[in-house]
């Protein structure tokens, strides 16, 4: 995949660089904003079935965004990323592009990966009033013992939301992608979704964290998805 970069990057960054304002909804940011506690997480999910309707814009842009983001069984979703060497303009536009659909797809992170990039690189943001977090070459230094259990989503997985066990304290050392070294201690949904999206830097999907029981049966979802699609 990494051959596809150069001539993939360029073009998908200029169709998406526009349009970057913070969607009209959010639903995944509603717990972090103080609402009534949910009965499952839906920071992560992709989709809620008793959502409203999004803006007809909103959803456009979000389809766009979604478009460009690989789903289960594209094999680039099992391949592990690359350190990135240089800290240049094009990472700078790959973090921007990034950060953009990531905001045009409702998500709370992304991974390269998820785009089709073998870069180890992934942005963030669990709180819509904050600015995107790029971690570039993020390493897990220090996990907390206490772990908690949280349902999650994957923009790469739609429909698929299965009960995820992890620390609920990390601390990750990364660059931006100015390659200033950056120390991040993170809690809650903030550790949650960096655990996600390493994990995705390492081609490990929620699938492989949750029970066998929650695993075939996303499978077959996501198998029934396929066939219908
Ligand atoms: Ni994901």
């Amino acid at each position: 995949m990494s051959d596809q970069q150069a001539t993939e990057r360029e073009p998908l960054f200029d169709e998406a660089a526009e349009g970057a304002a913070p969607p009209e909804h959010v639903p995944e940011l509603k717990a972090a904003e103080g609402a009534a506690p949910p009965e499952h997480d839906p920071e992560l999910e992709a989709e809620e079935e008793d959502e409203p309707a999004l803006d007809p814009e909103v959803a456009a842009r979000r389809a766009a965004a979604l478009s460009h983001v690989r789903k289960f069984g594209d094999p680039v979703l099992r391949t592990r990323a690359r350190p990135v060497e240089r800290f240049d303009a094009a990472l700078s536009d790959e973090v921007r592009w990034m950060g953009g659909l990531m905001i045009d797809a409702i998500g709370v992170g992304l991974a390269a990966t998820q785009v089709g990039v073998l870069h180890r690189v992934l942005v963030y943001r669990v709180q819509q009033e904050s600015p995107v977090v790029a971690l570039v070459n993020p390493e897990i230094e220090w996990k907390g013992g206490e772990e908690e259990i949280m349902e999650e989503g994957c923009l790469s997985l739609p429909t698929v939301l299965v009960d995820v066990e992890r620390p609920l304290h990390v601390r990750v050392r990364a660059r931006d992608e100015h390659g200033e070294e950056i120390l991040v201690e993170a809690t809650g949904l903030e550790a949650r979704v960096i655990q996600h999206e390493i994990d995705h830097l390492d081609g490990v999907l929620i699938l492989d964290r949750t029970s066998r029981d929650q695993r075939k049966e996303a499978m077959r979802a996501l198998r029934e998805a396929q066939e219908a699609a």
